[in-house]
């Protein structure tokens, strides 16, 4: 019988309302996630007030079949792990009211956890990488290289100081009239394209530092895109392939660029088995993916990308990252607060700006 704890993991941060429960040693007994694409498919975005009501009322059965599926009761928990910030407020309360009830109704043990930190441990729960690790979180509303130390010691290296690359995919796919989510769609149509007839910016290359910006690059591929339509009337399906190959070439340089210098600051540390791991749904790109791999080769770095289902918003990491705090000796009280901003670096210069899925980070 394993001695590792098991914990029920509780997200609602953002659109996907999620429940799972999971062992210390990695065993995931269930992972549900419930998305809102739906729901907020006419609005072009996540209405935040659409999406709170949303989690209010799923969150329990979520929760339930969480339990069934793993063939568990609460009796057979150790702890409640919970998302505690950043993200829609709504949404988060949502859920930190639940993991309250449900630890004052059993008497478990109730653990906050910062979304972002859910991301960044995911690589020890499916692939056991030793502190520390290199983290490149990139999807629809994260961008931002850290340093993983510990369950609660990050060092921010850098990240996006405007969109995340995602939103930066899902804009360009909304400008060329692509369906959303755009990364795959644009992706798709990149295959075909030509990447050298539209000279896109390298936002921020020029500059030292691990900082990224992605919404200028969206503004002249637009500029592009007009001076198309006025000139022949419209696109034809060659300039959107060759607009969508310019544009991800683009975000892929800039972030193998800024992920070499991350790299170089963090083999400086002299990690004994020196890994870059990345999450979030932008990693699904097999072209970016392609150019970390050969990056992290480069650096002497072992290249770890969790399975997608575990890079894109869940509970499982969630889970398991409350079992890394609890681990640590962390705890919540029934004064837990939602927090719709959480850097999880305290000493790292705050990022201004909201980006479509709630607060920066
Ligand atoms: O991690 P995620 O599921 O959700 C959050 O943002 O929290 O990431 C979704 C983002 C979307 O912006 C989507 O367009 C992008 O990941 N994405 C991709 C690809 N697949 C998903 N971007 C580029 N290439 C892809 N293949
Ligand atoms: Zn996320």
């Amino acid at each position: 019988m394993s001695t590792d704890p098991i914990f029920l993991g509780i997200e609602s941060s953002c659109d996907d309302t999620a429940a799972a429960v999971v062992r210390g040693d990695g065993t995931i007994f269930s992972s549900v996630v419930e998305g809102q694409t739906a729901l907020h498919a006419a609005f072009g975005g996540v209405v935040p007030e659409i999406a709170a009501r949303a989690h209010a009322e799923r969150l329990d059965g979520c929760a339930e079949q969480a339990l069934r599926e793993a063939g568990l009761t609460l009796a057979d928990l150790d702890g409640i792990a919970v998302t505690a910030g950043p993200g829609l407020i709504g949404g988060v309360l949502s859920g930190v009211m639940l993991a309250k009830g449900l630890a004052a109704a059993t008497g478990l043990p109730l653990v906050g956890v910062n979304h972002l930190a859910g991301h960044a441990l995911t690589p020890r729960l499916t692939d056991g990488l030793d502190y520390p690790y290199l983290m490149l979180l990139i999807s629809g509303g994260h961008c931002q290289f850290l340093i993983v130390r510990g369950a609660e010691s990050f060092v921010r290296l850098g990240g996006s100081i405007d969109d995340a690359p995602g939103e930066a995919f899902d804009k360009t796919a909304k400008l060329l009239g692509l369906p959303q989510p755009g990364g795959p769609a644009v992706s798709r149509e990149a295959e075909r394209g030509d990447p050298a007839r539209f000279a896109l910016p390298r936002p921020l290359l020029d500059r030292p530092g691990c900082d990224m910006s992605f919404s200028g690059l969206k503004t002249a591929l637009l500029r592009e895109r007009d001076r198309l339509v006025a000139a022949q009337g419209g696109l034809f399906q060659q300039d959107r392939a060759d607009l969508c190959a310019a544009f991800e070439m683009a975000v892929a340089d800039v972030l193998e660029e800024k992920t070499r210098r991350a790299l170089a600051l963090y083999m400086a540390e002299g990690a004994d088995r020196p890994a870059l791991a990345v999450a979030g749904g932008v990693a699904a790109n097999t072209r970016i993916r392609a150019r970390l791999t050969a990056v992290a080769a480069k650096a002497g770095a072992a290249f770890v990308a969790p399975p997608i289902a575990l890079c894109t918003d869940n509970a499982a990491m969630i889970a398991f990252a409350g079992i890394e705090r609890f681990r640590a000796g962390g705890r919540d009280g029934m004064d837990l607060v939602a927090r719709p901003r959480w850097p999880l670096d305290q000493n790292a210069a705050p990022l201004v700006g909201a980006g479509r899925k709630g607060a920066k980070a």
